[in-house]
C-alpha cells in the first residue's frame, strides 16, 4: 500500500538529467505517462549521433507538449545549472546524465572527470539545496570489475574496478553516502546492467552488431566470443527506475540494501539471467533474417568477461521483476533500428 509521502513523490514534477539520452529519455517518458512533469536537462554532446538525442527530445515535446519542460546545459558547470534551474520547483530527481561507455574512458578521461565526478557532485548539490524528496542516480554494474563470485550482488565488494567510468561510478556511489549522511538526502543508486531496447545508443554491441549484420558487414566480436551479460530490456529498467522514485529510504537507521545506515539504498537493476555473447548473435541473426559475419578479436582492455544481476533486493523492497526476455526484447529493438536508420 502506498503511503502519503509515496503518494506525493509520485505527483510532482522531477527533474530529469541526461534525457536526451537512452534512458533518461525513456524515464521521462513513462513519468509524463502517467501525469508527471518533467524539467528535462542534457548537454546534446556528440559523444554520439546528436541527431538521435534530438530526435528523442523531439518525440517527448510532441507527445506530450506542457509537461516537458527542456533546458539544454552542461551540469559540470554549477553556475549554469543553477541559473537555468531558477525558475523551476521539483520534488525529485532521476540523475542519469553521465558520459558513458567503458572503452571510450581510456581516450578521454576528462570526460569522465567533468560528468561523473564534477556533474555528480553538483547534481548531489542541487538536491542538497532544493531539499528533494529523493534522487535516483545511475550507477553501473561495472563497478564489480572482474569480480568472479556471479550473480553480483550488491553486498559483494565493488572496489576493484577495471575502467576509469566504472571507477567514477563507485565515486558517485561513495559522495552520495557522504550527502546522505552529513544531510540526510534520500538517495538511491542504481547499479544497470546492459541495457538494450528501441531509441537505444549506437556505442553499445546490440546496436553495432544489427548494424553490421543489416548490411552483411562482419561483426567484431572480442574475446572469441567467451563473454556474458545480463541484457535488461528498456520497459524493465524504466518500471524499476520508477518504482524506486516511488520509495524513498527511509531515514530511521535501518541497514538499507547495499549496507548503508543512512537514507541511502544501492540495488542493482538487470534481468536476473545472463546471456552467452553467442547466443545473442544468434538471436539477432533471426531478428535480422541474415547470418553474421564474425571477426574474432582478442579481449579488449576495460572489459569485462561477464556480468549476472543478483536482483533480490530490488525484488523485495520494490517488487520489480523483469519480463522480457531477449528472445522478446531483441526483436523489437531490429524492427525500430530498421525503421529509424532505415537498413
Ligand atoms: N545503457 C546502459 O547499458 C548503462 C549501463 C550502466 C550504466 N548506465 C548509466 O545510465 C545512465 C544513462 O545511460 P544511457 O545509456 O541513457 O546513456 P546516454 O549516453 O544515452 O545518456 C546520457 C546523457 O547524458 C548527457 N550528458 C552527459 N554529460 C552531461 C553533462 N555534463 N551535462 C548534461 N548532460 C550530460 C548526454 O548528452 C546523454 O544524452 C548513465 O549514467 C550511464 O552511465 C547505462
Amino acid at each position: 500500500m502506498m503511503t502519503g509521502k509515496v503518494s506525493k513523490v509520485a505527483e510532482a514534477s522531477v527533474l530529469v538529467t541526461g534525457a536526451a539520452g537512452f534512458i533518461g529519455a525513456a524515464v521521462a517518458e513513462a513519468l509524463m505517462a502517467r501525469g508527471q512533469s518533467v524539467i528535462g536537462i542534457d548537454n546534446l554532446n556528440d559523444y554520439y549521433a546528436v541527431s538521435l538525442k534530438r530526435a528523442r527530445l523531439d518525440g517527448l515535446a510532441t507527445r506530450h507538449g506542457n509537461l516537458f519542460q527542456f533546458r539544454e546545459l552542461d551540469f559540470a558547470d554549477m553556475s549554469a545549472l543553477t541559473a537555468a534551474l531558477g525558475s523551476f520547483t521539483f520534488e525529485t530527481i532521476v540523475h542519469l546524465g553521465a558520459q558513458a561507455g567503458v572503452r571510450y574512458s581510456l581516450e578521454n578521461p576528462q570526460a569522465y572527470v567533468a560528468s561523473n565526478l564534477a556533474g555528480h557532485v553538483n547534481m548531489l548539490e542541487v538536491a542538497r539545496a532544493r531539499q528533494v524528496a529523493h534522487m535516483v542516480y545511475a550507477s553501473s554494474s561495472s563497478v564489480y570489475g572482474g569480480n568472479a563470485k556471479l550473480p553480483f550482488a550488491v553486498e559483494d565488494r565493488a572496489d576493484h574496478p577495471v575502467s576509469l567510468y566504472a571507477a567514477t561510478k563507485k565515486a558517485d556511489e561513495l559522495m552520495s553516502e557522504t550527502y546522505a549522511h552529513l544531510f540526510r538526502l534520500p538517495l538511491t543508486g542504481l547499479r544497470f546492467f546492459t541495457v538494450y531496447g528501441p531509441w537505444g545508443r549506437p556505442d553499445m554491441a546490440m546496436w553495432k552488431f544489427a548494424e553490421r549484420i543489416l548490411s552483411d558487414r562482419p561483426i567484431d566480436v572480442y574475446n572469441q566470443g567467451e563473454m556474458s551479460r545480463d541484457f535488461t530490456y528498456i520497459d524493465d529498467i524504466v518500471g524499476g527506475v520508477l518504482a524506486c522514485l516511488d520509495c524513498p529510504p527511509a531515514d530511521d537507521g535501518a541497514q538499507k540494501a547495499g549496507g548503508s545506515v543512512k537514507p541511502h539504498a544501492l540495488y542493482n537493476i538487470g534481468n536476473n539471467k545472463s546471456e552467452h555473447l553467442l547466443r545473442l548473435i544468434e538471436v539477432l541473426e533471426d531478428a535480422c533474417g541474415r547470418k553474421a559475419r564474425r571477426n574474432l578479436l582478442p579481449m579488449q582492455p576495460g572489459d569485462v568477461t561477464a556480468t549476472y544481476a543478483d536482483i533480490t533486493a530490488l525484488t523485495r523492497d520494490t517488487g520489480y521483476m523483469p519480463s522480457t526476455p531477449i528472445e522478446t526484447g531483441v526483436p523489437r529493438f531490429v524492427d525500430w533500428f530498421r525503421s529509424y536508420t532505415g537498413v
